[in-house]
């Protein structure tokens, strides 16, 4: 099992009041799958995301998370394995994340750091191997002929795929993409997500990706998860998420929930309106 989630609960204090952004999740997510995350805004995908890679710890006392059986984090605390454990996992962000003013290859070289002695990465010297190896990962998302060009003046499309491109010379096992495509318009954030979706059928990478646009999760995915105000409300095969399942997680306002808004007295939105911000169909 590539990662497994147990009671993982979260609660933020802001204002004076609580907010429980993980209320008691249970996930197993097995090696080699490609599982969209999907939900409204707010309802806790980044959040997963971020106690999954070890980056927060849930609250103290109970959850875990495994990742290829090893703990990341038990009752509130961060294992003391997780520096080694992240080297496995890939994160890619919304926003790139990648130095604009370096080159593309110097950023997927970046990818290589826990490999080299911190030297190495200061004065930007790896071995030929390695450059070899982050050019072969450049060529397999198909930017490699952007190789010596600097990542500011790359398009948001081919930013994220050089990310990609990173994450794949880390030697990572796992992608968890937190919105990868949210920025991207509709022929570059296809590209990217067939650039995810290669490297888990070649590689078998598992790859977590929260998803605005329910049609990607349908169309890449084989599974989806949806979230609604931390709790898991959907899990199954990306092509069940009907449009009556669609209303229910997007739209219908649930009792005491203060979370997205919606229209719970007027008649119901069609559901291609349901996700928000719609992406066009296909062609
Ligand atoms: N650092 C934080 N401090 C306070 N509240 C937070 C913090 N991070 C997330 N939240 C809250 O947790 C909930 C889930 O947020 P998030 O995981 O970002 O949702 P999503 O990624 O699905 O949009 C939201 O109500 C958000 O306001
Ligand atoms: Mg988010």
């Amino acid at each position: 099992m590539s990662i497994t989630v147990r009671r993982l609960s979260k609660r933020f204090r802001s204002n004076g009041r609580a907010c429980c952004a993980l209320d008691q999740i249970d996930l197993d997510i097995a090696d080699g799958e490609m599982v969209a995350l999907i939900g409204p805004s707010g309802s806790g995908k980044s959040t997963l995301m971020r106690h999954i890679a070890g980056l927060v710890a849930g609250d103290p006392g109970e959850g875990d998370v495994l990742f290829d059986g090893r703990p990341v984090q038990s009752g509130g605390r961060i294992s003391r394995e997780i520096r080694e454990l992240r080297c496995r996992i890939g994160f890619i962000f919304q926003q790139f994340n990648l130095v604009g003013r370096l080159d593309v290859l110097t950023n997927v070289l970046a990818g290589a750091i826990h490999r080299h002695p911190m030297w190495r990465t200061l004065a930007g010297v790896y071995p030929m191997q390695e450059r070899l190896a982050a050019m072969h990962c450049l060529e397999r998302v198909g930017m490699d002929d952007k190789a010596a060009q600097r990542a500011s003046t790359l398009s948001g499309g081919q930013q994220q795929r050089v990310a990609i491109a990173r994450a794949m010379l880390q030697g990572a096992r796992t992608i968890l993409a937190d919105e990868p495509i949210a920025s991207l318009d509709p022929s570059s954030a296809r590209r990217v997500m067939e650039t995810l979706a290669r490297i888990n059928s070649e590689d078998r990478t598992t790859v977590v990706v929260s998803l605005h646009q329910v049609e990607y999760a349908r169309s890449f995915c084989s599974r989806a998860i949806a979230l609604r105000a931390g709790k898991v409300v959907f899990d199954g095969p990306a092509t069940d998420l009907t449009d009556d399942r669609l209303l229910a997680i997007y739209h219908h306002r649930l009792d005491g929930e203060d979370g997205p808004s919606s229209s719970p007295s007027g008649p119901a939105a069609p559901v291609v309106a349901a996700a928000p911000e719609p992406e066009p169909a296909f062609a």
